[in-house]
């Protein structure tokens, strides 16, 4: 009796400051001249109601039990501008079912349970500024998911689970001004994501798995980074604590800006562990160069047969190894050759061309060491008949043949493989 008294009121209250408002049950609705609010916050909700007043400019769904938002929840409510659906226990969004709100500014979907962001899930919101998302058990958002997101301000990724990030949306988001990562599990943060991003004014990759951040100007643009709190009009605050930070030289850069707090301690290399970033001076921030401390010597092998020659390097940070073939081309993984992260290469079917002299070249930022490996190919004897086992009968011939038939069943890849030498 007293709901439906307050529901009467209510309603008495929409139809008397505007025409005929439709209030779903529970709700609040106001007329904020002339736009509508729909306000549902703690309502006990189990699900988006169906009856909102298509003309609402702001939506308040926050502190409910919604499970899922459907595709005709927010159908056609195309002047909505502000929707908060905070608290709830969203685990899923159906495709396109942002897609009428053309004029939303602000999403707020943070402390619910999404896992996942697909690309169909934020289509179409080219003019949405804040997007929040924190608070969720998110590990994946697919690579063209923010692609439409070209306005956003304000972008809150943090306390999730997330190894990456879609950083190319990100890099393109030119207007954000606070991108908030921290308390997450990235590990790594390409260069140059936040070269474009000139309005930014806060970056947070708190508590993450960072050895490194990118150099990248936007950080020399202030100099000073302060947690603290008060910021002038041009600075910039970066928090990059509770990452286990690798203090060589790729960090110099970093350890050149000033700042007055020192709560980031090095994680490694081991003779700086546990020291606060900002006391460690600026000469220890080392790299090693590479140092090569195993290859292989001298290899042969057979036309047609597998050859692996190897490089081991050692540096600060972890050299990446390349190797260049006889003609100076660099390897890369073909048909034929596969290039592997541990310095291996392989060459799956060798021809008699490969032969010459393979360089490995280790490298790193502080410099590059390499050493030559030479392979020699030999020519097999042309075997059409059976006939080479009772022409030769040395003790060798039983090798040649078993090499043979491994060179005869690579044969089957071979003759799909054009360039290779004929036998
Ligand atoms: C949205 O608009 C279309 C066309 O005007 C209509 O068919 C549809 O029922 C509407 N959906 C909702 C949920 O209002
Ligand atoms: C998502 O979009 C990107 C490009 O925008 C595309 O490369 C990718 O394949 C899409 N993923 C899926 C699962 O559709
Ligand atoms: C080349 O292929 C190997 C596996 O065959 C893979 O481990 C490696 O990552 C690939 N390298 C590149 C650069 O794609
Ligand atoms: C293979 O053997 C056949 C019959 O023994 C012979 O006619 C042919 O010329 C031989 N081919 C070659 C390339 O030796």
């Amino acid at each position: 009796m007293e709901s439906l008294l307050v529901y009467l009121i209510v309603l008495g209250v929409a139809v008397k400051a505007h025409k005929v408002q439709i209030c779903p049950k529970r709700c609040v609705c106001q007329v904020l001249n002339p736009n509508l609010a729909t306000l549902c916050d703690k309502k006990g909700l189990l699900f988006v109601p169906p009856n909102i007043d298509r003309h609402t400019v702001e939506m308040r769904l926050g502190d409910n039990f919604v499970t899922s938002i459907k595709r005709k929840d927010f159908a056609n409510m195309t002047k909505l501008v502000d929707l908060t659906l905070s608290r709830n226990t969203i685990g899923s969004i159906a495709p396109h079912a942002f897609k009428d709100l053309e004029n939303l500014r602000a999403l707020h979907l943070d402390s619910n349970r999404l896992t996942r962001i697909t690309n169909d899930t934020f289509s179409g919101m080219s003019k949405l500024h804040h997007l929040i998302l924190n608070n969720n058990q998110l590990t994946h958002i697919q690579i063209g998911a923010f692609n439409d997101l070209t306005a956003l301000e304000e972008l809150d990724l943090s306390y999730n689970n997330l190894e990456g990030a879609p950083w190319v949306a990100i890099q393109r988001m030119s207007n954000l001004h606070t991108l908030n990562l921290d308390h997450n599990m990235l590990s790594y943060i390409p260069e140059g994501t936040f070269s474009g991003l000139q309005k930014l004014k806060r970056l947070d990759v708190t508590s993450n798995k960072l050895q490194k951040l990118p150099p990248d100007p936007i950080f020399q643009r202030a100099g000073v980074l302060a947690t603290s709190g008060i910021m002038g009009p041009s600075s910039f605050a970066l928090s990059f604590g509770g990452n286990p930070l690798r203090c060589n030289c790729e960090l110099l850069w970093l350890r050149r800006l000033r700042r007055e707090d020192d709560l980031e301690t090095c994680a490694s290399p081991q003779h700086l562990a546990g020291r606060y970033f900002w006391t460690v001076s600026e000469e220890e921030f080392l790299c090693e160069p590479p140092l090569i401390t195993r290859h292989s010597q001298e290899l042969r092998a057979l036309e047609g047969q597998s050859v692996s020659l190897r490089c081991k390097a050692r540096g600060d940070p972890d050299p990446v190894i390349h190797w260049i073939a006889p003609d100076g081309r660099l390897m890369s993984n073909s048909s034929r050759a596969a290039v592997h992260t541990d310095g291996t290469l392989d060459i799956l079917i060798s021809t008699v061309k490969d032969s010459g002299s393979f360089t490995c070249v280790a490298s790193n930022p502080a410099g590059e060491a390499q050493q030559t490996v030479d392979l020699v190919i030999a020519k097999l004897p042309h075997i059409i008949n059976n006939t080479i086992a009772e022409q030769e009968p040395d003790p060798g011939s039983s090798d040649i043949a078993t090499v043979t038939k491994t060179g005869l069943e690579a044969g089957g890849l071979l003759s799909s493989l054009p360039p290779l030498a004929p036998y």
